[in-house]
């Protein structure tokens, strides 16, 4: 596309962008179980307007807009509080689970230099790891080493410990993993990290926000935060849990001063004046951090009780429904609202296929094949829909060999 000569009239333009918009995913209607976590239309309406008011502002200079500076001090502070950080803890937001991610894994490959003297750093990260961490290791110059999985779709513990060694900068556990949603063995991952002085990240990108009110729940939840003796950073995701738009992530330092020495980048060799960030982004979208402020702060405790409770059920449903279903299964122990399933009887891709046809968007895996399921909120409201397509897709979709038949 070239820019036009002159520009479209505005309402030509809605007009193109709505007819664009019919292609994509529908999660408005609960259609989705990745990317976009729906909560209500009461949450939708609040974000929408939080937006607004913070479209134009840049979060770069705290003197010029001392409101957005606050409003990330007190998203750290409330995320802090979720995960039991001590006293003297440090933080700051970024843009979203990989950023944080990126973040840590920099400053542990700083600290590890710095105290240990290591040249060639490893990131010690289990099979499960997000991705995130395999980015942060090449843009890093850190070698990543993977950690299998044992029986339970848990990093293994025994391989672990012969994978950490002197050139290990960080050790890293999930709190859930995105293709299992199992937790790592976080105390005995963190252990073996504290007894060698190396840095240990729990990934709660995607339990940071749900796991503190799973447990309001009752309902079981490793230990995975600040708790744990010998966890030093942790992230988590306001835009998965918290609810809010695109954009807002918290990464946490046990010790502020790691923060500052090994994370934060403090400039001052230009004739531009002082620079100061914390993270990778220079100039900042100010909307997501707004955004964030007002969720966490409207919903609260009560409503995020009240949000994972829908959510609990929903899992129970989906759950209950997919293992009704003859040869179908759940891959492991899943520990929260994030699973994966397959199917011995039919092929699990061509399950998948056909749930597109009814517009049902499942993300795919391997190792095993699989399909991917992140339960919101609103997936209540789609339980049964969602269970009666996945019976007829079950009988409908054919063998695997049937699919290898097709290709060959
Ligand atoms: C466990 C986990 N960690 C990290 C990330 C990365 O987050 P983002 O996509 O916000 O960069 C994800 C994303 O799904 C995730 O599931």
């Amino acid at each position: 596309m070239e820019l036009p000569k002159v520009g479209v009239p505005r309402a030509a333009l809605l007009d193109e962008m709505k007819t664009r918009k019919q292609q994509d995913a529908d999660w408005h209607g609960a259609r989705t179980f990745s990317l976009v976590y729906p909560a209500n239309d009461e949450v939708d309406a609040l974000l929408a307007d939080a937006n607004n008011l913070y479209l134009y502002e840049n979060a770069l200079n705290p003197l010029r807009f001392p409101s957005l500076r606050q409003m990330e001090l007190d998203v750290v502070d409330m995320t802090a509080g979720l995960l039991h950080a001590p006293t003297g803890y440090g933080g700051c937001m970024t843009s979203g689970g990989t950023e944080s991610i990126i973040m840590a894994v920099l400053a542990a490959r700083e600290r590890a230099r710095a105290e240990r003297g290591v040249e060639q750093p490893t990131l010690v990260a289990p099979y499960s790891a997000h991705p995130a961490f395999a980015k942060a290791a090449k843009y890093g110059g850190l070698e990543l080493v993977q950690v299998p999985l044992d029986d339970h779709h848990r990093a293994d513990l025994a391989a672990a410990e012969r994978l950490i060694d002197e050139r290990t900068a960080l050790v890293v556990g999930s709190a859930p993993n995105y293709p299992f949603g199992t937790v790592d063995p976080i105390p005995q991952l963190a252990g073996l990290a504290a007894a060698r002085g190396i840095s240990f990240h729990t990934d709660s990108c995607l339990g940071g926000f749900l796991f503190p009110f799973w447990e309001k729940l009752g309902e079981p939840v490793p230990p995975f935060d600040f708790r744990v003796e010998g966890v030093t950073t942790m992230s988590a995701d306001v835009h998965k849990y918290g609810y809010t738009t695109k954009g807002a992530s918290v990464v946490l330092h046990r010790d502020e001063e790691h923060l500052k020495k090994y994370q934060r980048f403090l400039y001052t060799g230009w004739p531009g004046g002082l620079y100061l960030s914390f993270a990778m982004a220079g100039a900042r979208p100010a909307a997501p951090i707004a955004a964030a402020w007002a969720i966490l702060r409207h919903l609260g405790e009560e409503g995020y009780v009240k949000l994972a409770g829908e959510i609990r059920d929903a899992v129970r449903g989906f759950q209950a429904g997919i293992r009704a279903i003859p040869g179908m299964r759940i891959i492991g122990e899943p520990e929260m609202s994030v699973f994966s399933f397959t199917s011995d009887a039919a092929d699990p891709l061509a399950i998948g296929d056909k749930m597109d046809e009814r517009g049902w968007c499942l993300d795919r895996q391997n190792d095993p094949d699989a399909l991917h399921m992140m339960v919101s909120p609103k997936h209540l409201t789609v339980v049964d829909a969602f269970l009666a397509d996945l019976r007829w897709a079950a009988e409908t979709a054919g063998t695997a060999s049937d699919r290898s038949a097709r290709y060959s």
